[in-house]
């Protein structure tokens, strides 16, 4: 027997296992749940998304009822997406006075004065086409004209009463537009959360048909990074700090460990993670064919991004795991 180092003496209980741990537990302060809310004259609206078993389109009513229970299990934080009532080619809905993810804020303020309310800024869901930005003639992305849009959609956030503002499209220069925008509209304590490290990933499939964004025609190859790429990922971060990021999201988050535990050895900035919608889906099938213990395997996905060095984390699992009392608040 090798009498120099024995792992096994530190793992015989599960008290010393919990002393010697070194990721602390996740907990409710780490996870930020996403709903999608649907511009609809159909109060009950609630309409479970196929490819995402537990997953729901709801109505401005019904999102108010959802949230209110989780907010009673404990959840904290939550980040919004809109699915508008029509799409246009200028994706107008998204910075609407009265645009659905505007009056959701709205309703949610009042209602849950301390719940944390994040907003995805884009265009993806609003547009006819799809993209994130506005496009030329010629179907390429037009990225100064975007900016504009995307500041309008973030003020309009921040005037209905948004805590943090998550720019998710990828256009050159938006971290320094957006910030320039709020700053000149007095919103100089709001905080951007900059989807920095962001990937052209197929793991957004199931996300698109929920928020019936995916693109009518080509990709978004020209404007989200390559999969191949990690030291890009650290100059798109460099980039958005200097822009005046408070926060940086790496998306996904289970493919791109490496990514995230290399953004946060680089930069001292609070850093997030995004468990997208492909890897929920992919757990919630596996789950559902009794192929692997579910809610162990949510846990240890959620651990492994913790260990990584994301603090925070986007997880579709947040509402079920403060549900099922799985973590602690
Ligand atoms: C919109 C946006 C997307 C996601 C978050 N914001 C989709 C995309 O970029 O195509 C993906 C989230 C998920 O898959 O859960 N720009
Ligand atoms: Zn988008």
């Amino acid at each position: 027997m090798n009498t120099f180092f024995q792992g096994k003496r530190l793992r015989r209980t599960a008290e010393l296992r919990s002393l010697i741990r070194e990721t602390p537990a996740i907990t409710a302060s780490d996870l930020i749940m996403p709903y999608f809310v649907v511009e609809t004259d159909t109060p009950t609206f609630r309409k479970e998304i196929p490819s995402m078993p537990g997953q729901y389109q709801l109505s401005l009513n019904m999102l108010r009822e959802q949230v209110a229970k989780a907010v009673d299990n404990g959840l904290r934080a939550i980040i919004l997406f809109g699915i508008p009532a029509t799409k246009d080619p200028q994706g107008s809905g998204a910075y609407a006075e009265n645009g659905i993810v505007q009056q959701a804020v709205r309703m949610l303020r009042t209602h849950f004065p301390k719940l944390f309310i994040i907003t995805d800024v884009c265009l993806c869901e609003y547009t006819s086409h799809g993209h994130c930005g506005l496009l030329s003639p010629q179907g390429d992305v037009l990225n100064d004209p975007t900016l504009q849009l995307l500041t309008r959609t973030a003020t309009s956030h921040a005037e209905a009463g948004a805590d943090m503002v998550a720019p998710s499209d990828m256009m050159d220069g938006r971290i320094q537009a957006l910030r320039a925008g709020l700053d000149a509209a007095n919103f100089t304590m709001l905080p951007i959360m900059s989807y920095a490290v962001k990937y052209a990933s197929a793991y957004y499939g199931p996300f698109r048909e929920a928020a019936e964004s995916a693109p009518q025609s080509g990709d978004r190859k020209s404007y989200q990074m390559d999969p191949a790429n990690a030291r890009e990922g650290l100059r798109e971060a460099a980039a958005d700090i200097a822009e005046g990021a408070d926060c940086l999201i790496v998306k996904p988050a289970g493919p791109y460990l490496d990514i995230i535990r290399r953004v946060y050895e680089t930069y001292d900035i609070p850093l997030c993670a995004y468990q997208v919608s492909g890897e929920y889906s992919l757990i919630k099938a596996a789950g559902a064919n009794g192929w692997i213990h579910e809610e162990a395997v949510v846990l240890e996905s959620l651990t492994g991004i913790k260990r990584a060095g994301a603090k925070m984390i986007i997880s579709y699992f947040t509402e079920e795991l403060l549900q099922k009392r799985q973590i602690t608040l």
